[in-house]
């Protein structure tokens, strides 16, 4: 059994991905407290006491909000957690030839009229912060130090993740609608933003080929077809309520027009082609995602 290292492993995704996981592989779980990423030592001192096939760092700022008033400070948590982290893993991993699996979005795109996605695992990676928030740019910044790092690495891109079992630490976007619908205060969804979602568990069968295959690269693990917030939220409580539930219909350009939103993906979204012909899989629609959310709910 491979021995995997999983970075941020009490995050909303990889914890998931361990409970899914945890038969397949031998599983070691880190979080701040046991392994503090932005203490390079630390790391140092970790790899010669442990060693592993591969690491997988989900760990990252990940409040895109409270991220960008940080904006510009390279030596704020932001940029110490998603950028001097993975410089540090990907240095350990060249050093010791441990496979790294690195876990990104499409928010290192700006999905804006000038530049918009959706986007493939080919797309150049915007070489400079124009119409990217502070999240956004420090996860882009760690795509370029794992690349130039020369460690073998995988970079696994996804976008807006959801899961049927509670995750009490924060709400994902579906368990936010669901939260919404049942608090009767909905509001209105976004009919002009592009998105990729990505069901958890959905993540597990690509990222264990990746693993044991050791397959280099930049990834893709989305749903095969993009949505807007207003489509994908109408089909969740559709199914959720068992009827039709309307909701209003809000545009992000003119929510973006406020001052202060920090920045985000529009016009975004991730291609799959390429990731699903080198994996020899199908990943699935979100609706079907949705529809798998929606029978572990029920059972
Ligand atoms: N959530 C999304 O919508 C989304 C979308 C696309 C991509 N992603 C990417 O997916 C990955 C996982 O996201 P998530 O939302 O599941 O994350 P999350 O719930 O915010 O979890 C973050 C994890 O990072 C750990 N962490 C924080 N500071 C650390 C440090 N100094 N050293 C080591 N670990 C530290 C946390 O541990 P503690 O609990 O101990 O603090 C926690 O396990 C991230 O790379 C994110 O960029 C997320």
């Amino acid at each position: 059994m491979k021995k995997i290292l999983i970075i941020g492993g009490s995050g909303m995704v990889a914890s998931r991905f361990i409970v899914l996981a945890k038969d397949r592989f031998d599983i070691t779980s880190a979080d701040e407290k046991t392994l503090d990423i932005t203490k390079s030592g630390d790391i140092e001192a970790y790899f010669e006491k442990n060693t592993f096939d591969t690491v997988i760092n989900f760990a990252a700022f990940t409040n895109v909000d409270a991220a960008e008033v940080q904006k510009g400070d390279e030596g704020g948590l932001v940029w110490k957690l998603n950028v001097e982290g993975p410089r540090s893993l990907a240095k350990v991993c060249f050093d010791k030839n441990i496979f790294l699996i690195h876990i990104s979005t499409d928010f290192v795109f700006p999905g804006n009229e000038k530049n918009p996605g959706p986007y493939s695992e080919d797309t150049a990676l915007p070489a400079n912060s124009e119409g990217i928030g502070w999240y956004g740019w420090t996860k882009n910044k760690a795509e370029r130090v794992i690349v130039d790092s020369g460690c073998k690495y995988a970079i696994i891109r996804y976008g807006y993740p959801f899961r049927a079992d509670k995750y009490d630490l924060k709400l994902d976007w579906a368990r936010n609608l669901l939260n919404l619908y049942d608090e009767h205060k909905m509001y209105s969804l976004f009919t002009d933003q592009a998105q990729s979602i990505v069901f958890i568990d959905d993540l597990v069968n690509p990222l264990e080929k990746i693993i044991d295959e050791k397959i280099e690269g930049v990834l893709h693990i989305a749903s095969e077809n993009t949505t807007t917030p207003h489509e994908s939220g109408s089909y969740l409580l559709e199914r959720y309520a068992g009827k039709p539930v309307e909701i209003q219909e809000g545009s992000m350009v003119e929510f973006l027009k406020s001052p202060g939103r920090t920045p985000r993906p529009r016009l975004g979204g991730l291609k799959v082609e390429k990731t699903e012909k080198l994996l020899g899989m199908k990943f699935k629609t979100w609706q079907e995602m949705i529809d798998e959310f929606i029978t572990q709910l029920n059972s």
